[in-house]
């Protein structure tokens, strides 16, 4: 039987039934038919991370995103709303407004010189009267909008379903954990310069199953910061804190310092910006917070973060934390855009800002060292699931992958202070099994849209 995505139903419950018992088909991540089944079944339902609201904070100011193939105008009107439109003329579909970023009154489309204002109207028809007459009525002929907008904590994200559950539903236990990096200062968060983008050749489940649950992989990938003495010897280091199984597919790794050592508190932010802290967070957030060295987690399906203690030196010099987000933009099953954000505490000391600033750039900026380490892998772990024994589908070998670590092994920890499900461990395959069952679940709902059309 099939789903109205096209998809084998009974397939995809075989599947189901592998990922909770710690197994996935190495075929799920570059088989084109599931591909099209994520694009209308996941992306085209869920909310979808646009941006942060310091990136657009004046009328006028705009960005350009994307909703997987979606162009997305994403701005800030005369009034001070955030809008965003599919970024594609009324006219003949042209794609609008081609640069990143900027500040601007109108659009005006380079194909028939159409114009539109921040409000989306239809202000400008070149030989308007001439050529359609009074009686075309310009109200018809609005750019569209993206269906859904919501912010949290300053991050905007837009739905293409109408009918999509809010956004804070949504995002749910997730926001506690959001409010330690994103609402923990008065003024909230900042993003710095401009977010970078670059291209990866994997699938974006590779990528965000790593930064959602894969703590393991840091001891071999990122073994030359452990060379360079930024990364402790230990290869049990990441695994130090906890695993936290947030709902919707959701999950954050709250990895602590080696063995339970002290670590500087609060990521080491400055000590005159720790009242600030505790006047925003709960007592149980700030605890939390203070003990963590670093954060790393995914928020279904592609929404990224990472927020470690890096240096650009050598063992001697100071560790300074940064927060990041990234969106992995699925392209093709096997490839990503990858754009990705720098964010710091508004009100943090210029000086730290730019401590922080470089810390990311020198870790997970484009040409961060952890960065290359990370996409040389996922582009191996895509290139070899592509062949014909990998996208066997009748399984008659082996062709299943391995997410076992902790099944039946790792109890939760209830005197976790936080919502969510919290395992002791860090080295644990439970949030990724949780994201795959999401995603298979996400992909067996019926979905409303005709199937002669898919
Ligand atoms: S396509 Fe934009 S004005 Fe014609
Ligand atoms: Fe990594």
């Amino acid at each position: 039987m099939a789903n109205q995505a096209g998809l084998d139903t009974s397939m995809l419950e075989g599947v189901k039934d592998k990922i909770r018992r710690g197994l996935l088909p190495q075929w799920a991540f570059t088989d084109s038919e599931i591909f099209k089944a994520e694009v209308k079944n996941i992306f085209a339902k869920t909310w979808n991370f646009l941006g942060h609201e310091s990136e657009i904070e004046n009328p006028g100011d705009y960005v350009t995103r994307w909703i997987v193939h979606d162009p997305v105008l994403l701005l800030r009107d005369q009034n001070g709303q955030i809008q965003a439109y599919l970024n594609s003329c009324a006219h003949r579909g042209t794609k609008l407004c081609t640069a990143d970023f900027g500040n601007k009154k109108t659009f005006t489309c380079p194909y028939h010189g159409w114009t539109f204002n921040l409000s989306g109207d239809l202000i400008g028809i070149i030989a308007g009267n001439k050529v359609y007459g009074e009686e075309m009525d310009r109200s018809q002929w609005s750019l569209r909008k993206i269906p859904k907008v919501e912010s949290y904590q300053g991050m905007i994200f837009g739905s293409l379903d109408e009918h999509a559950e809010p956004l804070e539903t949504f995002l749910g236990d997730m926001k506690w954990y959001f409010d330690i990096m994103l609402g923990r200062s008065d003024a909230g968060m900042e993003v710095r310069g401009v977010p970078q983008k670059w291209i990866i050749n994997t699938n974006w489940k590779i990528s965000a199953d790593n930064f959602g649950g894969d703590p393991y992989h840091t001891a071999m990938s990122h073994r030359s910061t452990v060379e360079l003495g930024i990364s402790p010897k230990d290869p049990m280091y990441a695994s130090y804190g906890h695993q936290i199984v947030l709902d919707n597919g959701h999950g954050i790794n709250m990895v602590t310092a080696l063995g339970g050592a002290k670590v500087p508190p609060y990521q080491g932010l400055p000590e005159d910006m720790w009242p600030m802290f505790a006047r925003n967070l709960s007592a149980e957030q700030l605890k939390v917070f203070e003990n963590t060295m670093i954060i790393v987690g995914n928020c279904f399906p592609n929404l990224s973060f990472v927020s470690p203690m890096h240096g650009t030196g050598g063992p001697d010099e100071p560790l300074t934390s940064f927060v990041n987000f990234r969106v992995w933009r699925p392209v093709s099953p096997t490839k990503i855009e990858v754009t990705s954000w720098f964010m710091v505490d508004k009100e943090a000391p210029e000086a730290f800002k730019e401590a922080s600033y470089l810390s990311y750039i020198g870790s997970f900026g484009p040409s961060g060292t952890l960065e290359q380490d990370d996409a040389e892998i996922w582009t191996r772990v895509a290139e070899a699931s592509q062949g014909e024994m990998a996208q066997d589908k009748d399984i008659h070998y082996n062709n299943v992958l391995n997410y076992l670590m902790g099944l039946d092994r790792v109890e939760p920890d209830e005197s976790w202070p936080g919502p969510g499900v919290a395992y002791p461990t860090c080295y644990l395959d439970a949030i990724s099994r949780a994201f795959y069952e999401h995603w298979v679940d996400q992909l067996l709902a019926t979905t409303d849209i005709p199937a002669n059309v898919l």
